[in-house]
């Protein structure tokens, strides 16, 4: 540049820019985020699907708030559903068939919210097991695997405040176990029922109170920790799978701009895409088929939604046991599920902890596990959710008898006995067939992959002929500490057996 030359005038979008970097000091951030890491594996979008579910559950939360009246005092339906015309119900229902059948696409908005909320739990338990299998939970992401937990535990509630709001006969069925689990609780249980739900049951409060904690409290919490989770996940960087070039110091993938960020701009539309189309073409929750809530009624076949069924299934298969201590009845066929519930969430929530503190591996990881090298931990993975379908199916017990011809005891007593045996069972299959897979593992790192070409050597043996691994697939298979289970496990079965030299051998030797 000469000395008469002056600079060239900033573009409009590089004045914004440096505006915006004056004051949040954005080019900054940029130049230290934009260029982050992220690991290419299908795995990880599972995290994305609870995001982008949990986003559109708050798009469509927000719509419903605009009808939807959280109020029990008594009307008498005039709507366009005229099954129920003149049927005197709560507004909160009442204003649920309207959204259903006289706002403008709100069956739609209302079956996409509950799509969601059923995708969204289902997509926590996923990512909360793949986490678990791979052990990304361990140093330094425990608290991270807690934040992801609660979100978990927050979700299965706001679940069920959220179907207890339209004041139907299979919500009113539903709030109806919740007033007797609170009344199971030793000495406080009447005093907190009848506070919980303003006077005795069914009471007037209980729909206004579940709806100031669905649509603020609980929510509130829960986006809070989702942005507490991926601050978490930015800061500690992604884990990886073992890899050529992959390591516990490095991140190898794509970057945050404009990869990724294209990307899972994409995957919201699909997912987005995908909850909408299932919205419009299947039915869920149709509650003017159920009619309003009658303390008096109980529909058959009520079921909670599927992920809290299995502490349903608890309950059901509890018998019904009751104890007198102290002039105090303890009716403990409902309070052991009631407490069983939450352990069972619990163990899983606190796993990270009992592993370091039992495994005595207090390191730092980077580098997930393959399921198959951690043979206990993927055992106690699969009979935890073993024990999950197994309640599952107990909750569900008198459709299972219906459906499949049984008499509902019989269901009744296998789950009791399955509930025990199945997770036991499925615990040692588990170890055993990951023993196995790391013996096979083994075998194709020594003597590589079978060809399925048989050769004759010249002294008349036949052997198959197998080619060695490529470098990249020995690095993966090989990248693991060796779990001592199997280095003794190895000794007796793949050594090669002791042979007694014969007499020639011995001569010449
Ligand atoms: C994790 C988040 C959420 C879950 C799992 C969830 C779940 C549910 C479920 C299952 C229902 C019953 C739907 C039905 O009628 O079939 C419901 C209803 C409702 N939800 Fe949510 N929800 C969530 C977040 C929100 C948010 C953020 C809002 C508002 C800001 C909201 C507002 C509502 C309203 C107004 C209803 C009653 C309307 C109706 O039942 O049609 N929800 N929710
Ligand atoms: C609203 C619910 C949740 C959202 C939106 C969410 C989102 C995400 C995302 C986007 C990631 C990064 C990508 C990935 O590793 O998959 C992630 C990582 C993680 N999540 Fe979640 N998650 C949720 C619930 C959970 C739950 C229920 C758990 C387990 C109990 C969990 C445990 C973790 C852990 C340990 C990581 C770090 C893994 C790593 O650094 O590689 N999350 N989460």
């Amino acid at each position: 540049m000469t000395a008469t030359e002056r600079p060239a005038e900033p573009g409009k979008g590089e004045r914004l820019s440096g505006w915006l970097d004056g004051r949040l000091g954005t080019r900054t951030l940029g130049a230290k985020y934009l260029r982050k890491v992220f690991p290419d594996h299908w795995s990880f979008l599972l995290g994305e699907i609870c995001l982008y579910s949990f986003v559109v559950l708050i798009l469509t939360g927000v719509w419903l708030t605009l009808f939807f009246h959280p109020s029990m005092n008594e009307v008498t339906y005039h709507g366009s559903y005229t099954p129920l015309n003149g049927v005197r119900m709560s507004e909160a229902y009442a204003s649920t068939l309207d959204i259903s059948f006289d706002v403008r696409g709100g069956l739609l908005i209302r079956q996409l919210h509950h799509w969601s909320a059923l995708v969204f739990v289902a997509a926590m338990l996923t990512h909360m097991m793949r986490h678990f299998f791979t052990g990304s939970f361990r140093k330094p992401r425990e608290v991270n695997w807690l934040f992801g937990w609660l979100l978990l535990f927050l979700g299965l509630f706001e679940g069920l405040f959220g179907y207890s709001l339209p004041d139907d006969l299979l919500s009113g069925t539903g709030l109806r176990f919740v007033y007797g689990a609170t009344l199971s609780v030793p000495i406080v249980g009447t005093y907190l029922a009848l506070f919980l739900f303003g006077g005795e049951f069914p009471g007037h409060d209980i729909v206004a109170r579940f709806y100031s904690l669905h649509i603020l409290v609980i929510p509130g919490i829960m986006a809070a920790l989702v942005v507490a989770h991926l601050i978490l996940v930015v800061y500690h960087k992604h884990t990886q799978f073992a890899g050529p070039g992959k390591t516990e110091r490095n991140v190898v993938g794509t970057p945050f701009f404009p990869v990724y960020l294209a990307k899972a701009g994409g995957f919201f539309f699909l997912v987005f895409g995908a909850l909408t189309l299932i919205a419009a073409v299947a039915s869920i929750n149709p509650v003017w088929s159920y009619g309003p809530y009658r303390a008096d009624q109980v529909s058959t076949g009520a079921q909670p939604d599927w992920y809290l069924g299995f502490a349903e299934g608890l309950v059901r298969v509890m018998p019904g046991w009751e104890v007198t201590l102290w002039g105090h009845t303890l009716i403990l066929g409902v309070l052991i599920p009631v407490v069983i519930f939450p352990l069972l969430l619990v163990f899983i929530g606190v796993y990270p902890f009992l592993e370091a503190r039992f495994t005595k591996d207090r390191r730092e990881h980077h580098l997930l596990d393959r399921p198959r090298n951690r043979p206990v931990r993927t055992a106690i993975g699969a009979s935890w959710i073993s024990l999950y379908l197994i309640l599952l199916a107990g909750g569900g017990n008198d459709i299972v008898a219906t459906r499949l011809h049984l008499s509902i005891n019989t269901v009744t007593w296998a789950v009791r006995i399955g509930m025990f045996v199945v997770p036991a069972v499925v615990f040692v299959v588990t170890r055993r067939i990951c023993l196995g897979l790391q013996l096979r593992d083994r075998e194709l790192v020594l003597h590589g992959r079978e060809t399925g070409v048989i050769k004759r050597l010249p002294h008349g043996e036949y052997v198959e002929v197998h080619q060695p691994l490529d470098q990249a697939r020995l690095h993966t298979l090989t990248a693991h500490e060796r779990p001592g289970e199997l280095v003794e496990h190895a000794r007796v079965s793949l050594d090669p057996p002791r042979r007694t030299p014969s007499g020639s051998e011995r001569s010449s030797s």
